[in-house]
Parts: C-alpha cells; sequence; structure tokens
C-alpha cells in the first residue's frame, strides 16, 4: 500500500481512497476504506485557508506555498509533521482540522552551505593577498614576512575548502531545503567573521606568537590537524549510516577508525573535533577575533549538541548512557 504524507499530498489519501471496484465471486477481506475531510486553517488567524473534502493538494489552492514552505500542525503552537507522517496513523477523526503556517521562501541546503563556505574562503584570501583598499597603498600586494600567517591561510583555506566538499559530496541531508533569510544570517556570521580574523592576521603589523614561539605554532598545527581528520572520520560515519536517497537515523557507533571511538563518549563529536581545530588555530594565530570566532561556535554548537543529546535519548531507548552532548563527561 502506498503511503500518504501529511505534507506533500496534504493529508488526503488518495491510494487508499480508490474508487471501488467491483469484482464479483472473488471472495476477498474487505478492506474498510476511510474518507478524510480535512480542514486547514491559518496557525495564527485561525482563518480557513482550505477545506478537502476530495483528494487535493493545498498547493493547488494556493500555488504560491508549495510544500517545502509549508508547515502543517495539529496544534497552532505544536511541532510541525514530518513530510513521512501519515494521516491514518495521526491521533485525527475522520475529520480532522489542521493548521498551517508558512515557512518563507525556501533555498536548498548545498546552495545554502556553498554560499556560506566559499565567502570566507574567498574573503581571507582577499586579505593575504592583501588587495587594494584594504591596509595602506604601500602594503597592496605585498607578503607578510612571518611563516606563521602563510601557514595559518593554508590552514583556514584547506577547512573551508574541506566542508565545500563534504557538502557536495559527504553529507546526506534529510531536510532538503532552510528559509531563505536563514542565508543571511548565516553569511554575516560567517563571512563576518572571517573578514575580521583575516583583518587582523594579515595586517602589515601582525605579530607571531610570542608566548611560547615557534614551538606553540607546531603544537597548534597538530591539534588542528588532527581535529580535521577526526571531523572528516565522523562526517563519512555519519554518512554511511543513512543509505543514499533515505532519511534514515540511527545511533552512531564507533567504526573500525579510532577518530570514531570519541562516539563512545560523545554525542556529536564532529562538533568536538570542530571546536579542536578552532582551539588549534586560535593558539596558532595568538589572535583575539579567533578566539572570539571560538567561543561563539563552541556555544553554538554546544546548543545544537544539546538539541541532538536530547533527541537520541528520546528517540532511541537503547542510547548510550555514557554519551554527553559535545564534550565527555562534562558538557
Ligand atoms: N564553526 C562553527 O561555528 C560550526 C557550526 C556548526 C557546524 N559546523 C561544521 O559543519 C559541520 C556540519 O554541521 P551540521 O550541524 O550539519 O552537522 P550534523 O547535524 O551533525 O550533520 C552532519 C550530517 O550527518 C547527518 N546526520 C547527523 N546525525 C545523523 C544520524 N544519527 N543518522 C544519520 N545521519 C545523521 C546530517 O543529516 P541531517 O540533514 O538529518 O541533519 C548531516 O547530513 C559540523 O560537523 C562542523 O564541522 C561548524
Amino acid at each position: 500500500m502506498q503511503r500518504t504524507t501529511a505534507k506533500e499530498s496534504l493529508l488526503a489519501p488518495p491510494p487508499i481512497l480508490p474508487p471501488p471496484v467491483k469484482r464479483p465471486k472473488a471472495k476477498k477481506t474487505k478492506k474498510a476504506v476511510v474518507f478524510f475531510e480535512v480542514e486547514i486553517l491559518d496557525a495564527k488567524t485561525k482563518d480557513k485557508l482550505c477545506f478537502l473534502d476530495k483528494v487535493r493538494l493545498l498547493s493547488s489552492v494556493h500555488p504560491q506555498w508549495y510544500p517545502a514552505r509549508q508547515s502543517i500542525r495539529l496544534d497552532p503552537k505544536g511541532k510541525s509533521l514530518k513530510d513521512e507522517d501519515v494521516l491514518q496513523h495521526l491521533p485525527v477523526g475522520t475529520t480532522a482540522t489542521f493548521y498551517f503556517r508558512d515557512l518563507g521562501a525556501q533555498i536548498s541546503w548545498v546552495t545554502v552551505f556553498l554560499t556560506e563556505y566559499a565567502g570566507p574562503l574567498l574573503l581571507y584570501l582577499m586579505f593575504y593577498f592583501r588587495v587594494p583598499f584594504i591596509y595602506a597603498p604601500k602594503y597592496d600586494f605585498t607578503t607578510s614576512k612571518h611563516w606563521v600567517v602563510h601557514l595559518a591561510c593554508m590552514c583556514h583555506s584547506f577547512h573551508y575548502l574541506k566542508r565545500l566538499l563534504e557538502t557536495l559530496f559527504v553529507h546526506r541531508f534529510s531536510h532538503g531545503t532552510m528559509p531563505l533569510r536563514n542565508i543571511f544570517k548565516n553569511c554575516t556570521y560567517y563571512w563576518g567573521f572571517a573578514a575580521w580574523m583575516a583583518y587582523y592576521i594579515n595586517h602589515p603589523l601582525y605579530t607571531p606568537p610570542t608566548i611560547y614561539g615557534e614551538q606553540q605554532v607546531r603544537m597548534a598545527l597538530v591539534l588542528f590537524l588532527f581535529c580535521q581528520i577526526g571531523n572528516f572520520s565522523i562526517h563519512i560515519a555519519l554518512r554511511n549510516l543513512r543509505p543514499p536517497g533515505s532519511k534514515t537515523r540511527k545511533i552512531p557507533y564507533p567504526t573500525k577508525n579510532p577518530f570514531t571511538w570519541i562516539f563512545l563518549l560523545v554525542s556529536c563529536p564532529n562538533y568536538t573535533y570542530e571546536l579542536g581545530s578552532w582551539l588549534g588555530f586560535t593558539l596558532m594565530t595568538q589572535c583575539l577575533p579567533v578566539a572570539f570566532f571560538t567561543a561563539v561556535g563552541f556555544i553554538q554548537m554546544t546548543v545544537w549538541a544539546k538539541g541532538k543529546h536530547r533527541s537520541y535519548l528520546k528517540e532511541f531507548r537503547d542510547y548510550p548512557p555514557l554519551r554527553s552532548p559535545i564534550l565527555p563527561f562534562i558538557l
């Protein structure tokens, strides 16, 4: 039996509603045919948007609200139904009322990530090559005399190139789109911080780490590279949890790759490694805006990791109890 999803085919169950075909004599177990009547109200104003007594798509009544921008809820303030939800399995009678919210214009996740990550990559390089109108004209297209500045540029570019390639070839996202307005917020965050960090690191008056000197830079590079490999390993492990084209979510477990063994203690080790990478970059450059970016990223990732950790606990009864959201035994 085909399934009728809550959103895409708007809560109407065409596959289970064929007009009864008369097949004389053939004795078959009778299937109860259920007819649904569905009314959709605006979640804010409670105005009736449409009433469906037949199989129809909401987007055929209101073409401006294509399925990706629809949020359909059972309760005006409740959670959105999932695309996979089936009307027959929802706690509604044969007359159901649903609430609709417009999620706004949507944009694909891949476009979002590519825009978010290509910006910092290119912006940083503009500062590194000291293109005109950034520093005093006498410094146009000059290069820094400090080797750590060149190393930092390599690390920064490597990080964002890796993220771009992972977005294209590794991640298997479950959501196709996100609201267009988010891209402005996210780009301001990533582009703004990249420009701020790059300005100081590539500044002609920049001074390399002085506390422990070269040894500090070497240690920082080791930490950075270690965490980049770790982060990539986790992304591969997450990818392998989800067969192509599916939205399956499973409990991630350590694999043969030692970088994934941290799954024993942490729910979102990709964020743990991401934090480690930026700590490494902070140590390497000893630059305040980098430390600030690391701190803000850490706060954001902690919020997300806690949410994901809670979802795992809710979804999987046998979820390993030893795990913390982002930092083993701490947070
Ligand atoms: N520096 C910063 O401020 C910062 C902030 C955030 C992220 N990042 C970086 O960006 C990377 C990606 O971030 P993200 O928030 O998208 O990471 P994420 O939520 O952990 O997701 C990574 C990928 O794995 C999938 N996935 C996650 N858990 C899964 C599970 N249990 N079963 C199957 N698939 C699963 C996700 O699919 P879904 O589409 O279903 O989620 C997504 O495709 C991070 O690892 C980090 O390196 C950096």
